[in-house]
């Protein structure tokens, strides 16, 4: 059931912005559909800008607001033929009722459509760089206002980025988005918990366990719960595909004294979810995957901490690092006769031997989600960077409630000359969507543990 009035206050929004900036026109079209080969294509996924002002979720659509207010949506016509073979189609006529736009026409007249529209348009705003060929399509309408320009039709005078305007409503989760992102987390986790049990029961039986069998687990419980899809492809990675941190899941053999990293999470009416966990396959950490994933788990809770409104988007992977850094150095990945103090390793980079990615990104309908990182109006300073390379940096945006991130450190050790040996191959990630709150974040996806006691007490049972 689409919740047309949840739809229509994002429309309304937009309209304002669009007089705000001196009237014009917005205009978004939908995904389209794409082949995977002959005649079988990719599971059919809208566009996540549409969906957010339509909850359309059909191809061969477009939407365009007005700086009035006039919202038009063209869409597929019905059609018997095509509805025998593709499903039924909502058509234009029960379109207004269904998702509350003032009016909709069938996607055939948009040529016809568009040169009418943009006439004395001030300004017209799409998405830019996103869907191929638009700028094409729109340039042959403009042209064709340009034509009449004779008769007094004036063309629009400039053309803006929606995905701007878009980026900045779509970082900031309304109750109706909060809901379904909890809804995705806890769906998650429980696939998560579903994994770590299976991987622990096939071994203990004896059998040959391999990462499909968990993805496998995963994808059942994705979609038993009403999830659509994945959200991102799952990653289970037995021991040291660990290390490899784009591993999809493949055929290697889960060893009872291997830890096996899962990042999965489904995507639930448009939404995204993100975990990671990393278990013991047998259900027993050792004492050298206990000690890493410990830091690991201290670093993840000072940058939960650091998670909170007025902290900027920075803090927390500032918090992790601190942690990652100083466990580094405490159990001798790095020598401290060598790196020195942790605010040595911290402004050497030397951590990123063992820590190379981000602790964070934006996430909701696309899980690695639009929205700015760095604070709107914020001055800009020119740094030398550890390699004597110019760069510009901005202050990294300031946290506020509504804001969804992931919190997500790492540690992952690749077999090399001066590290302890009982640390090769160890790769751990573990990984928490939080909603920032008034407080601080309310986390989404914590049906899953993360302490070490606890995934070890989840796998025996
Ligand atoms: N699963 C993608 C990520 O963690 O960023
Ligand atoms: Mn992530
Ligand atoms: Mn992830």
């Amino acid at each position: 059931m689409i919740q047309t009035s949840v739809h229509a206050r994002r429309r309304a929004a937009v309209a304002r912005a669009l007089r705000a900036a001196g009237g014009g026109i917005a205009l978004l079209p939908t995904a389209p559909e794409v082949a995977r080969n002959r005649d079988s294509h990719f599971p059919y996924r809208h566009d996540s800008y549409f969906y957010y002002l339509t909850g359309f979720e059909e191809p061969n659509a477009w939407l365009l607001i007005e700086a009035s207010g006039k919202t038009t949506l063209l869409c597929q016509p019905k059609d018997l033929e095509r509805e025998i073979w593709d499903g039924i189609r909502l058509g234009p006529k029960a379109a207004p009722a269904a998702l509350g736009v003032d009016e909709a026409l069938s996607v055939d007249k948009l040529n016809e459509l568009m040169p009418r529209l943009l006439g004395n348009q001030p300004a017209l705003w799409f998405p830019f760089a996103t869907h191929k060929g638009l700028q094409v399509q729109i340039d042959g309408w403009l042209g064709a206002v340009r034509a009449k320009v004779r008769m007094g039709t004036e063309c629009p005078r400039s053309q803006h980025d929606l995905c701007l305007l878009l980026d900045e409503m779509r970082l900031f989760k309304d109750k109706h988005e909060q809901a379904i992102l909890r809804r995705a987390g806890q769906i998650s986790a429980s696939a998560h918990v579903r994994a770590m049990q299976t991987s622990a029961a096939m071994l203990r039986a004896g059998r040959d366990a391999r990462e499909y069998h968990l993805e496998a687990e995963l994808l059942h419980e994705f979609r038993r719960h009403g999830s659509q899809f994945p959200a991102y492809t799952s990653i289970v990675a037995a021991g040291a595909n660990a290390c490899v941190l784009h591993y999809r899941a493949a055929d290697a053999r889960l060893r009872a004294d291997e830890l096996c990293l899962i990042d999965a999470g489904c995507e639930l009416d448009g939404y995204a979810s993100d975990i990671t966990r990393t278990f013991p396959a047998g259900g027993r950490f050792s004492p050298a995957q206990r000690q890493l994933y410990d830091i690991v788990l201290a670093a993840q809770v000072a940058a939960i901490a650091a998670t909170r409104p007025g902290r900027r988007f920075m803090a927390p992977h500032d918090a992790a690092v601190q942690v990652l850094a100083q466990g580094m150095l405490d159990v001798g990945l790095l020598d401290r006769k060598k790196h020195g103090r942790v605010e040595d390793v911290i402004a050497s980079g030397a951590y990123r031997q063992f820590y190379m990615h981000r602790t964070g990104h934006w996430m909701g309908m696309d899980v690695h989600d639009c929205g700015d990182y760095t604070e709107p109006g914020s001055r800009p300073r020119e740094e030398t960077d550890a390699t004597g390379q110019k760069i510009t940096r901005r202050p990294s945006r300031i946290l506020r409630p509504g804001m969804v991130l992931t919190v997500e450190p790492g540690l992952y050790v690749r077999p090399a000359k001066g590290v302890p040996r009982e640390f090769w191959n160890i790769g751990i990630r573990i990984e928490d969507d939080a909603l920032v709150n008034a407080k601080g974040c309310e986390l989404l996806t914590r049906e899953v543990p993360v302490d070490a006691d606890e995934i070890e007490a989840l796998m025996r049972g």
